[in-house]
């Protein structure tokens, strides 16, 4: 059972102690934010959506060889989860030039790329989370190069397993941002979320975008496009 208040309380979820050392449980809002705070809103039924696509995803890529937090989904908002002490860093990994870096490098968005390139981000709120090298990481000591290399190659697999799964109900895995935790036995784990919030999905077919960008761009059918999403990843994970 979850006890008092919440550990931590974040922009989109709640994590909370339990009475087992090793377990939290993680509690999904309905809340949005995009642009580090800046934009806020509501996405009336995101928290159910997040979770339950989250925990699909972890099973799925825990049969893929990848350890995630995943323990069990408690209702359509909760999840108990392993207890990790979190890397400081997001990894993002991209297959389509989109978003800041297609920003950044003046590329226009969904210009293919040869290989996946995957990015680190600091968890800074009050620097705006900045981009990253593997120097820095390494150099400042925010993870080992061992983790760092275990943090790569975790999100690689991950990328393989969710683009070819989305592919099969016609979503393009344009880029995502992945979080890692390290268990008390030094063993890297797959941890937070994997959500519309948290990835860019274009419909294959008319590159209508099924995700978090909506809110951010004010494309408007924003609940629509994550009720869509999540009745395309449970069809997926049935199959
Ligand atoms: O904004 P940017 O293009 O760097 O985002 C890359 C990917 O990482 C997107 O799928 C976005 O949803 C995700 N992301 C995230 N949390 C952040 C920053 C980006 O989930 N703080």
């Amino acid at each position: 059972t979850a006890q008092d208040g919440p550990m931590y309380e974040g922009k989109a979820k709640r994590v909370y102690k339990t009475d087992d050392d090793g377990i939290y449980m993680v509690s999904y809002k309905d809340d949005a934010t995009a642009f580090n705070g800046q934009k806020r809103g509501t996405i009336s039924g995101k928290g159910i959506v997040n979770n339950q696509m989250s925990n699909l995803f972890f099973q799925l890529l825990e049969q893929n060889g990848v350890p995630t937090h995943f323990v069990k989904e408690l209702n359509e908002r909760e999840t108990l989860v392993r207890a990790l002490t979190m890397l400081p860093v997001e990894v993002v990994i991209r297959n389509l030039a989109a978003g800041s870096m297609a920003a950044r490098l003046g590329l226009e968005e969904g210009m293919p790329l040869s290989r996946p390139i995957v990015e680190y981000y600091y968890k800074r709120d009050d620097l705006g989370d900045p981009l990253v090298t593997v120097d820095h990481i390494e150099v400042l000591g925010m993870a080992t190069p061992e983790d760092l290399a275990q943090v790569q190659r975790l999100a690689l697999r991950v990328n393989e397993v969710l683009s070819e799964t989305l592919r099969k109900v016609d979503v393009i895995l344009v880029d995502f941002k992945l979080e890692f935790g390290k268990t008390k036995d030094g063993r890297i784990v797959l941890a937070d979320e994997i959500s519309p919030d948290t990835c860019r999905y274009w419909d294959a077919n008319t590159k209508e975008k099924l995700d978090k960008d909506r809110f951010r761009r004010d494309l408007g059918g924003v609940e629509d496009a994550y009720a869509e999403m999540m009745r395309r990843v449970k069809e997926v994970t049935r199959l």
